[in-house]
């Protein structure tokens, strides 16, 4: 979800009206995405990278956080969505962790659609705790394969990324789901995040199906 500041900065507003903007555009995309047959979102929202912001700028975005999960999840659970989070937890603030809490164990009966959040995630964090679990339950190196590995992830549910859209047209990964992207197919948009429509989404879509996927096969 990029591109938040820029948009708010072409219209001279401050960095937390574009982060509030992005915030607006959730749940009309989350309805698409049901729409569409999409089963499992992931939405990129805060990196390990991001606390290297100013912390005026963290302390807006940890409060946006809290705010979206008191205004959003009870809609979201009523439109049948579970709601998991992909990150560190230990180090984010104590209310951001019981909301976290709350919204998965509100939402988790629901099977409309999995919508996971990234919320302190680094997709090298992801696999540095995956190894690091693994030595801890002593397992065999010659035991370890993709498939042992897949399963010590934040979310061993999750299946591999089919299409990664990303928004304010930077053309890099960011750390980003660096194990489940191995095979996905790529959608750049110039579009900043506040701006990113349902017909935009349904476009990218779209753009995904019409692609034959060959995975290194001919
Ligand atoms: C949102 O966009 C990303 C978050 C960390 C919430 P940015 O804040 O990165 O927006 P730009 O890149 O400055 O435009
Ligand atoms: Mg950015």
């Amino acid at each position: 979800m990029d591109g938040n500041g820029r948009w708010a900065k072409s219209r001279w507003l401050p960095r937390a009206a574009g982060h509030r903007a992005g915030v607006s555009v959730l749940t009309p995309l989350i309805e698409t995405a049901g729409e569409l047959g999409v089963r499992t979102l992931t939405l990129y929202a805060f990196s390990t990278e991001n606390w290297a912001r100013p912390s005026t700028e963290v302390e807006t975005l940890m409060t946006l956080f809290l705010e979206t999960a008191r205004s959003k999840v009870p809609e979201l659970n009523e439109r049948g969505a579970r709601l998991r989070f992909l990150g560190r937890r230990e180090h984010l603030p104590h209310r951001v962790r019981e909301a976290m809490e709350e919204a998965e164990n509100l939402t988790s009966g629901n099977g409309v659609i999995d919508v996971y959040v990234a919320l302190n995630y680094g997709g090298r964090s992801e696999l540095v705790d995956a190894a690091r679990r693994m030595i801890r339950d002593g397992l065999d190196p010659d035991a370890v394969n993709e498939a042992t590995f897949a399963s010590y992830l934040y979310a061993p549910e999750v299946p591999e990324i089919d299409l990664l859209i990303r928004t304010s047209g930077e053309l890099r990964v960011s750390n980003f789901l660096l194990w489940q992207i191995a095979y996905a197919e790529f959608y750049v948009t110039e579009t900043l995040w506040p701006d990113f429509s349902p017909e935009e989404f349904r476009r990218a879509v779209a753009s995904f199906a019409a692609r034959s996927r060959r995975r290194g096969g001919v």
